[in-house]
């Protein structure tokens, strides 16, 4: 089989700002990255896609770039910036940026430039319009802000000083397309693509449908009384996933990895038609709402499988720097959290790990009216019982706090005084340097796991078949490629189960306490096991 590297791969998130500062002004930078590489690379990951470190205003942490061909000066340089692309390289790794294409910071030349009169060079540029219509952003509240410059409304998919750029008018698209050719052309493996379906608006700009649904939700985006019919999923914006695609194809494979809202039937869009011609991987939010249930995972596993069998190929993801840390919808309970690893890491798919996440990082609950992040000023009158019953996470500081690399100051993570967002005060035990010590840590399970998926190629690319008549509570499924074949049992169940096995070794098991009795495999709660039959 020839699957190409891009769905074979396994991903590993870095927030830049969090995750080692080298420099000692308590924000994490591109050359404390390079110091952690070898970190990530016994860890056993290929690529890593890092969070934008672009120059910016930082009004959304970089989401807001105002130059995508320069290095913000907190985080380094254009040189640094290569030579991280050069050390992921020397390891065998890959890398991926973050591409920000649906929209520029206010403070982007392009926008000043755009802002300054109705019949500049780059008028068009931008989304500009005399009157609003009913759209809502994805954040709540009109899109539609007022220039006094310019004397007309600009459309913002996001926030306020986030204006979406006019992919209808072609030198904005050549533009964008020149700069990811930029990033290639310096060695970047791909991009992981921000808010990708909101890229193009309704050309006529309709108004937006009444709809009873108040809080948009993974599989369905609209809300706010909103169906969001003209302004997300677009038929452009499949079409400019190929030809976005096809830019990417003069580089050889490299990664485009969609951000996406919507249900399934969308996200097979955006991979284009029966030979992938589209994105070549696209995240699948739906599951970050998981039930920890052997049930909900058999059904999304079949559901994923009848979605994308090959020539697709999903992404399985459970965290991420807008979301809450996946332990929090665990209990805390480490089991349940080496369980969910191995489902994310041995399942038919390329797996997605939010840093902090392989030690078992946990949210830190801050108060909305200090945060830095712009999002939860936006609902500062609404009290925050209400958001953590609909179980979303509004301040996204809460998730995006210093890596924990062991129990001394700042976790180690930087010299600071003071860092850019406190420091959990549990890293004295949840951290890097500790967990590598402990056998059966989260770290090491992921780890040993990670050396399976990398030295069994079923488990990389092989088929995946769920397996039938098992005890309750316990999901199984063999992945296969040609003559090879591996077993995965997972016991979603708090007590003891037993399958029936015959001539196979055990590769690992999480509880690891794995004993092979007659024909009998026994699981303890919680407990996950690979086999593989023997030769
Ligand atoms: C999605 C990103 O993940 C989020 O962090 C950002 O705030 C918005 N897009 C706007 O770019």
């Amino acid at each position: 089989m020839n699957t190409p590297w891009v769905h074979k791969t396994s991903i590993y998130q870095i927030y830049p700002r969090s995750f080692y500062d080298s420099n000692g002004d308590g924000i994490g930078d591109l050359q404390g990255i390079i110091q952690k590489l070898d970190y990530i690379h016994k860890l056993g990951f290929e690529t890593i896609w890092i969070s934008p470190f672009f120059s910016s205003p930082q009004a959304d942490t970089g989401y807001d770039i105002s130059n995508y061909t320069d290095i913000a000066p907190e985080y380094g340089t254009m040189n640094d910036a290569l030579q991280l692309i050069d050390e992921v390289h020397q390891r065998g790794m890959k890398i991926v940026f973050d591409m920000v294409m649906n929209h520029t910071s206010i403070e982007h030349e392009w926008f000043k430039e755009s802002s300054s009169s109705k019949d500049n060079p780059k008028a068009d540029w931008y989304i500009w319009r005399d009157k609003p219509n009913n759209w809502q952003s994805m954040t709540g509240g009109s899109g539609w802000h007022y220039s006094t410059e310019r004397g007309q409304y600009f459309w913002s998919s996001f926030l306020p000083f986030q204006p979406d750029l006019n992919y209808r008018n072609p030198e904005v698209k050549k533009a964008m397309f020149d700069t990811v050719r930029f990033w290639l052309g310096k060695g970047v493996d791909g991009f992981r693509l921000d808010i990708f379906n909101v890229i193009y608006k309704d050309v006529e700009f309709r108004d937006n449908p009444f709809s009873f649904k108040l809080a948009p939700t993974e599989d369905d985006p609209s809300g706010f009384f909103q169906e969001a019919k003209y302004t997300l999923n677009q038929p452009e914006s499949f079409e400019f996933a190929k030809e976005l695609r096809a830019v990417c194809n003069e580089f050889g494979d490299r990664i485009l990895l969609g951000e996406v809202s919507g249900n399934k039937s969308i996200i097979r869009r955006f991979l284009g038609d029966e030979t992938n011609n589209g994105l070549g991987l696209v995240f699948d939010f739906e599951m970050l709402g998981f039930q920890f249930t052997a049930g909900y995972f058999h059904e999304l596993i079949q559901r994923i499988e009848t979605h994308f069998p090959e020539p697709f190929m999903p992404v399985y993801v459970f965290s991420n720097h807008d979301r809450r840390r996946s332990i929090h919808k665990l209990g805390n309970d480490l089991r349940k959290a080496k369980l969910l690893a191995l489902l994310q890491l041995t399942v038919r798919g390329v797996p997605c790990m939010y840093y902090g996440e392989e030690i078992g990082m946990t949210n830190l609950p801050q108060p909305f009216a200090t945060a830095l992040d712009p999002i939860p000023h936006k609902f500062k009158l609404i009290p925050r019982f209400v958001f953590d019953a609909l179980g979303m996470t509004i301040n996204r500081d809460e998730v995006r706090t210093p890596m924990q690399w062991n129990s001394d100051k700042n976790a180690g993570f930087s010299s600071a005084e003071k860092t850019w967002l406190p420091v959990h005060e549990n890293h004295k035990e949840i951290n890097v340097e500790r967990e590598s010590l402990q056998e059966n840590s989260l770290l090491n399970t992921v780890q040993a796991i990670m050396k399976i998926r990398n030295s069994e190629a079923a488990v990389r690319e092989g088929s995946l078949r769920l397996l039938k008549n098992l005890p309750e509570g316990v999901l199984g499924y063999e992945r296969k490629l040609e003559n090879e074949s591996v077993f995965i049992y997972l016991n979603f169940s708090d007590t003891k189960r037993e399958i029936q096995f015959t001539g196979v070794k055990i590769l690992f098991q999480t509880a690891r306490s794995g004993e092979i009795n007659g024909g009998d495999i026994q699981l303890g709660g919680f407990d996950g096991i690979i086999l593989k039959p023997s030769a």
